[in-house]
């Protein structure tokens, strides 16, 4: 049996009943039937300080090492005051460090997000589309996830929208597509035969 591509979500909300938690479970069952995906939880994951860099905390450790087995990356993420919610760029900050050992580095990367205001996380999603930048990463450009309105979309930890139910679908297909296309060019390159997702 061919082996299956790997998929690691977080959500940027520590929330019990976080709308962003569920959009992850959502997406769970909406993957592509070749795909697995991995929820890890940030809870535990200590403030960033550079004099652990040497000796990481062991759920930092945890992070890292789930991240560098992962074919791809999938986010979840609220938007706190037009920006990164502190818990989820706390364990970006983490997965970065130290210097040299940039987890995120070539990763594949699909962003979705949810928000009970009506721009349904577009200013965060494009914040983390900059840092992206700085840790090459390589974001899915479409579709763009942006749920709007997510009280009235996800209801008791289900997402209960159709039309959010497609896109997250295609969101998925799209980052098991774009995943391979990334991983031929780059066994291309280097002249080895690649590995179809
Ligand atoms: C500190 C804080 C800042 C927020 N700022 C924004 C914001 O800038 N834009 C927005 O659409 N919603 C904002 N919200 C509302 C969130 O969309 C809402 O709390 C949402 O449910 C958070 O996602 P979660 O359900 O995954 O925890 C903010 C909420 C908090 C707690």
């Amino acid at each position: 049996m061919a082996e299956k591509f790997r998929m690691l979500g977080f959500a940027g909300s520590l929330r019990k009943g976080s709308y962003n938690r569920s959009l992850l479970r959502a997406a769970r069952d909406l993957k592509p039937a070749n795909a697995e995906l991995e929820i890890f939880d940030l809870e535990g994951i200590p403030l960033y300080n550079q004099d652990l860099e040497q000796q990481l905390p062991e759920k930092v450790r945890e992070f890292k090492e789930k991240i560098r087995a992962a074919d791809a990356l999938l986010i979840a993420t609220p938007e706190y005051n037009y920006s990164i919610p502190g818990v989820l760029k706390n364990a970006i900050d983490w997965g970065s460090r130290p210097h040299g050992d940039n987890v995120f580095d070539d990763k594949p990367i699909a962003l979705m997000g949810a928000s009970i205001g009506m721009i349904g996380t577009a200013r965060v999603q494009y914040h983390l589309r900059q840092s992206c930048v700085f840790l090459n990463m390589h974001p899915l450009n479409r579709p763009e996830v942006m749920v709007p309105f997510a009280h009235e979309k996800i209801k008791d930890g289900k997402l209960i929208d159709q039309k959010t139910r497609d896109l997250v679908k295609q969101l998925l297909e799209g980052l098991v597509l774009w995943s391979t296309r990334l991983r031929q060019g780059l066994a291309a390159q280097e002249g080895r035969p690649g590995k179809a997702a």
